[in-house]
């Protein structure tokens, strides 16, 4: 099957041609400093094609939009422009909920805005009740905190996966991942990358390998299709080979399993022996991440995470509201608002199935219709906003040369309208534009 493998900015070489001229007028004098770092940063094959994309089609480009307002219908202006917006993350409209937003203007006025101090210091009351709070919702003895999901795939990874340990990562984990890969491997792990995500390609791959203690890292849901790897079976393979699953759950989050404990607590029924990594950022609609863990594990963790002990935290007024959602979560109402979002999902994917595209996902509220080449993929995003609707126009390094998509990130606040008039733009779209049909 064709996948959405991304691909490396560090190996990547165009072919574009003749180098493009980019950006900075050239000057006689010789370049120093900042002119002669952007000249030698610019002779980059990845930023020549980023900058040659930018400047070959600026009209549908539209990767520095910036909104001037969005509201609880999902609408969002920029300038004169406005357009329903398919692209963001916070899927069950938690952003718009007066709940959400309150804790956060009462944590403002407890805390201030920002208590401004590494963790490895000093934690605010509110850190101690948000992580607590997380793990009685999720089940699990207890939960550690970071700033963001890459923050905590960074300092986690090289934390706990050692200098005699095999890693495996997933090729087409996100990008997070494999940089916290790259440091764990130059701290002495031994790094291997496996694709496909499948049990028997990890079989192969442990079956080979002498080094007792591994780890297999990869996305419960996978950012840019909304699929998802087999989880049940990898996590079978790695502990049976005396391993641990390590999963960053992002899109999951609040998303699948009882009350959304997310893609890994569905498939594998309890967290107990996996790390599982969330968003407090996406569905939770606040900020942060966390991974879950035990008590006494969690006092390493904290000891050996770069990102926890030499960065800041996630503000107070945020952690507040983390709160507040786990009590949404934890609530009855929870049903309602993934009915209403499942329901959306379904209206999409049916029409998209009408329409005979070639479609990622079915499930997730991402759900990633293929264009392939990277003008034509700019291209068809640039036609639905001019027909009112915002979508992401996916390319390299995102995904690989020549797999663009469009992603279209549903919420629960979309109105049925604008799912149906996303289709009917689609079906518009498909009259100029070719777009390969579903097999
Ligand atoms: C799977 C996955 N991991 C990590 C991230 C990064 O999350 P954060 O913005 O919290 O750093 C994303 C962002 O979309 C993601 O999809």
């Amino acid at each position: 099957m064709f996948d959405l493998q991304p691909s490396s900015m560090d190996t990547f070489q165009p072919a574009l041609g003749p180098k493009l001229e980019i950006g900075i007028e050239r000057t006689a004098e010789p370049e120093h400093g900042l002119a002669s770092l952007t000249r030698r940063l610019m002779d980059d094959g990845a930023v020549q094609f980023l900058f040659g994309m930018r400047d070959q089609f600026p009209d549908a480009h539209l990767k520095d939009l910036v909104a001037q307002s969005m509201d609880g219908e999902r609408r969002i202006r920029f300038g004169d422009r406005t357009v329903i917006n398919f692209g963001s993350d916070s899927f069950l409209g938690l952003d718009q909920d007066p709940r959400v937003q309150d804790a956060i203007a009462a944590g403002v006025k407890k805390w201030g805005a920002h208590n401004g101090s590494s963790r490895a210091f000093c934690s605010v009351q509110a850190n101690v009740d948000a992580e607590a709070r997380l793990a009685r919702w999720l089940g699990v003895e207890d939960t550690l905190i970071f700033p963001s999901v890459t923050l905590a795939n960074v300092g986690l990874i090289p934390a706990v996966a050692g200098g005699h340990d095999l890693l495996i990562v997933d090729r087409l984990a996100h990008n997070s991942i494999h940089e916290g890969a790259k440091i764990a491997k130059s701290e002495g792990c031994k790094l291997k990358k496996m694709s496909p995500c499948t049990a028997e390609a990890l079989s192969a791959m442990l079956a080979k390998e002498e080094r007792k203690s591994s780890m297999v890292a990869l996305d419960g849901v996978y950012s840019m299709s909304g699929a998802s790897p087999p989880l049940v079976e990898l996590d079978r393979i790695a502990r049976a080979n005396g391993g641990i699953l390590y999963i960053d759950d992002a899109h999951g989050t609040g998303i699948f399993g009882p009350h959304g404990r997310g893609m890994a607590a569905r498939e594998l029924g309890r967290l107990d022996n996996v790390l599982m990594v969330g968003s407090l950022s996406k569905a939770f609609s606040c900020m942060g991440a966390f991974v879950t863990c035990t008590t006494e594990l969690k006092l390493v963790l904290k000891m050996k995470s770069n990102s926890y002990i030499f960065g800041g935290p996630v503000p107070p007024p945020y952690l507040e509201a983390i709160c507040v959602v786990c009590d949404i979560l934890n609530s009855p109402e929870y049903e309602q608002i993934t009915e209403r979002l499942n329901l959306r999902i379904r209206r999409l994917v049916a029409g998209l199935d009408r329409l005979n595209l070639t479609m990622f996902g079915r499930e997730a509220p991402i759900v990633a219709v293929l264009v392939r080449d990277e003008e034509t993929t700019l291209r068809a995003g640039k036609w639905l906003f001019d027909s009112g609707f915002y979508v992401q126009s996916v390319l390299f390094p995102a995904v690989g040369f020549n797999q663009g998509v469009l992603r279209i990130q549903v919420n629960a606040n979309h109105t049925l309208e604008a799912i149906d008039g996303l289709l009917n733009a689609l079906a518009d779209l498909r009259r100029d534009i070719r777009l390969p049909e579903a097999a």
